[in-house]
């Protein structure tokens, strides 16, 4: 077994997560089609992903991550896949931090709390440049938001925020692609 499938591992032992397998195989194809260079993240986590970006990509990423613990372990996962030299990691709320960053990205991966995703929109597609891409992930969280019935559970706010953000992201980009794999896809190009 490598080292990437331990860390998958370790973050499904841990309850920690990460992208899907299938989201990972899109994403990867994404980068290869884009060629960005220069990357945002947000959601960390214990920095699967931002390994993966690196290794498929010619860009600098910048990562934010609200868990300090988990900001840590990333820490140590760039330094094992020697990608540390290409990734500034920020550790802090990805709301407040967004609004500050004064350079623009030509590719976004959107994958922190899914309830935020409608606030950050409009701040994210200002930090990306023309052309420039947004993944997000798990934009139908667990089916949930494209299913049409009214939520009556407790995650009923984040699934009429997702429905709204992905209206919202209609309107503002000039091409959104929608895949159901994973746990729903949305590609948007600026
Ligand atoms: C789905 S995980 C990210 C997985 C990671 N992108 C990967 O695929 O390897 C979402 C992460 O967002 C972090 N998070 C939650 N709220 C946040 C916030 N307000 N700002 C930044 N990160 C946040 C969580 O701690 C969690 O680690």
């Amino acid at each position: 077994m490598n080292k990437l499938e331990e860390l998958r591992i370790y973050a499904k032992n841990n309850f920690i997560p990460i992208l899907q397998e299938q989201t990972e195989q899109i994403l990867i194809k994404t980068l290869i089609d884009v060629n960005p260079k220069n990357i945002l993240e947000i959601g960390t986590a214990i920095g699967y992903s931002g390994t993966i970006i690196i290794q498929n990509s010619n860009a600098h990423l910048t990562t934010i991550e609200l868990d300090e613990d988990r900001f840590n372990f990333a820490k140590d996962t760039f330094k094992t896949f020697n990608v540390t030299s290409n990734i500034t990691q920020i550790l802090g709320d990805a709301n407040e931090i967004i609004v500050k960053l004064q350079e623009k990205f030509d590719f976004i991966f959107l994958d922190g709390p899914k309830g935020q995703y409608l606030k950050q929109l409009p701040v994210l597609y200002n930090l990306l440049t023309d052309n420039g891409v947004l993944f997000a992930d798990n934009i139908y969280y667990h089916g949930w938001v494209n299913n049409n019935e009214y939520p009556k559970h407790k995650h009923r706010t984040a699934i009429l925020r997702l429905r709204k953000f992905i209206e919202e992201s209609k309107k503002l980009f000039k091409q959104c692609n929608f895949l159901d794999d994973g746990d729903g896809i949305m590609i948007a190009k600026k």
